[in-house]
């Protein structure tokens, strides 16, 4: 009965052809490989995006909560025809994406989650994303939305990207915009970079296992750090008014 019951619950995902993995070079002069992530390994996922939910700045809270809840429904079967991406440096966790195929012809990105800070991986990772949809999947058309400013300078102004008003996207219910196509072809040369194929001993340290990310957002000291971070998307504010409290804490 109860097996019964599972072959109900449990949608039978679409054949998507995987994600070629790829690497490029970051500002910094370090190596990061994109590739898929399986069902096997998102609970190595888990546990590093669960602290980001308590990360009271730039959204990562909602995002995080977000992402885990999708994670989570794709490692038990609960989310129709979902994909993953990691970004890994030297084999450490620097961002997560994941969207799905709402129909043939049709994507949508679910989410793009940094957890290493000021090289553009988040960046990085969407335009990977993108460009499986649109190269990979065969998708015309890829529905989108921010939940933060940092996103919506991201992915609406640097793509340039449609309004959909009228559809309602996944995410919360609110008007989706759209990557078409031409629009990914105008960015192609100046958003989307890397190579293939990704270098034997890179790709195997990247396989291997999924390291902790060494310098992952962290919940702010300040407790009014979420109403700031409205009206401050880059949290300038709130790194210098952290500064000023640890050179209080180091006088004391
Ligand atoms: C949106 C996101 C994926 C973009 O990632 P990214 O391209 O790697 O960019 P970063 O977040 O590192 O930096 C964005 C800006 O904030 C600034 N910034 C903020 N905090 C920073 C930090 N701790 N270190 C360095 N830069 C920081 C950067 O200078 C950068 O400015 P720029 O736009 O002028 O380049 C990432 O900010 C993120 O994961 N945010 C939380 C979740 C989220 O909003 N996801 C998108 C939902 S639509």
């Amino acid at each position: 009965m109860s097996v019964d019951l599972e072959k109900i619950l449990r949608p039978t995902d679409a054949e998507m052809e995987p994600y070629e993995p790829k690497y490029m070079m970051l500002a910094s002069g370090e190596a990061v490989v994109v590739r898929q992530v399986f069902r096997d390994e998102i609970p190595d996922l888990l546990k590093h995006v669960e602290p980001l939910i308590h990360v009271e700045r730039d959204f990562y809270d909602l995002v995080a909560a977000r992402v885990y809840a999708e994670l989570l429904g794709y490692y038990q079967y609960r989310f129709q025809d979902q994909y993953v991406l990691a970004l890994q440096v030297d084999g450490e966790l620097a961002a997560i994406v994941n969207g799905r195929e709402v129909k043939p012809g049709l994507g949508l990105s679910l989410h793009t989650l940094a957890l290493r800070r000021g090289l553009r991986i988040g960046a990085h990772g969407f335009a990977a994303k993108m460009e499986y949809h649109i190269d990979t999947l065969g998708h015309d058309e890829v529905l989108i939305v921010a939940e933060s400013p940092i996103g919506f300078r991201r992915w609406m102004i640097e793509y340039k990207l449609e309004k959909r008003f009228d559809i309602p996207h996944e995410l919360g219910g609110v008007p989706s915009w759209a990557l078409t196509r031409e629009l990914f072809d105008n960015a192609r040369s100046k958003l989307v970079v890397g190579r293939r194929p990704v270098p034997t001993e890179l790709l195997e340290k990247a396989m291997e296992k999924i390291l902790p990310p060494s310098d992952p957002p962290t919940p702010a000291l300040d407790p009014l750090a979420a109403t700031r971070a409205m009206y401050d998307p880059t949290a300038t504010a709130l790194v210098q008014q952290r500064w000023e409290m640890e050179k209080g804490a180091g006088n004391a």
